[in-house]
């Protein structure tokens, strides 16, 4: 049985302890080290462990972090902003982080998975694709052959990339959009549920709606213009 430990924690935490699970591993420790989010409607971290029905190490600091022989690492934070805490962690410790991926979903051949990437179930990924660091493909998104997405990206539920097509880093694909082939969608760019993307894309923009329009800048992204 693997050993999971899990840093940082947001909404995607659950999703994280079914794939572990699914993979025949067990949730040692979970280091929170992020405030919960304020979405009202989310369920809390602790709630969500109190879930998992076994007992866990659970630690609110990175200063409590030892890391173990045997462990595998999970980054468990999903917005693109964690490259910050995979930036602290890098730093700090001699760890890489494990790639997580859902036995149902489908790696074709000669595909790329960077480190710390995780792969939900019934995603479809196809040949020569890459899926860079940190990047999380979530429930039944299909990446097309020979794309590319970027570092710290989030690929949301059942949205589909065609063919070489290149996603930047610290983007976020939301659920249900559709990305025509040899589209490029620059980094920390954010689309809209359910868009459909025709174009290419520059970075830091928000873009929506059939076919895709920027309807403004990513906020989000203004306070990491370094990257
Ligand atoms: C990108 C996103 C955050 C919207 O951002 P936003 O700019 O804050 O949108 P707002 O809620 O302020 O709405 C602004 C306007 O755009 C419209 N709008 C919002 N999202 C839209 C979408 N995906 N497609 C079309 N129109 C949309 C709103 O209805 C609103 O219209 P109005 O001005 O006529 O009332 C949102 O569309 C989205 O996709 N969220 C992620 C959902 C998701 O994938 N969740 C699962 C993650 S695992």
């Amino acid at each position: 049985m693997k050993k999971y430990s899990i840093i940082g924690a947001g909404n995607y935490l659950s999703d994280i302890f079914d794939i572990v699970h699914a993979n025949d591993g067990k949730v040692m420790e979970i280091c929170h080290n992020a405030p919960d989010s304020d979405s009202d409607r989310s369920i809390k971290t602790k709630q969500r462990i109190d879930l998992l029905g076994y007992e866990v190490r659970y630690y609110r600091s990175l200063d409590e972090f030892v890391p173990l022989e045997g462990y595998e690492y999970i980054m468990g934070l999903a917005r693109p902003s964690k490259y910050k805490l995979v930036a602290t962690i890098k730093d700090r410790f001699e760890i890489n982080f494990c790639q997580l991926i859902h036995p149902k979903a489908h790696v074709g051949s000669n595909v790329h998975i960077g480190e710390g990437v995780i792969v939900a179930p019934g995603v479809v990924i196809a040949p020569n694709a890459h899926i860079g660091d940190f990047s999380i493909i979530n429930r039944v998104a299909s990446i097309g052959h020979e794309s590319r997405v970027g570092k710290y990206s989030n690929i949301g539920p059942a949205a589909t990339i065609a063919g070489s097509s290149n996603i930047g880093n610290n983007c976020i694909i939301s659920m249900g959009v559709s990305i025509l082939d040899q589209i490029n969608v620059g980094k920390w760019s954010v689309i809209g549920a359910g868009a459909v993307v025709t174009k290419d894309l520059p970075d830091r923009v928000v873009a929506l709606g059939i076919p895709a329009k920027v309807t403004r800048k990513n906020e989000d992204s203004t306070e990491h213009h370094h990257t």
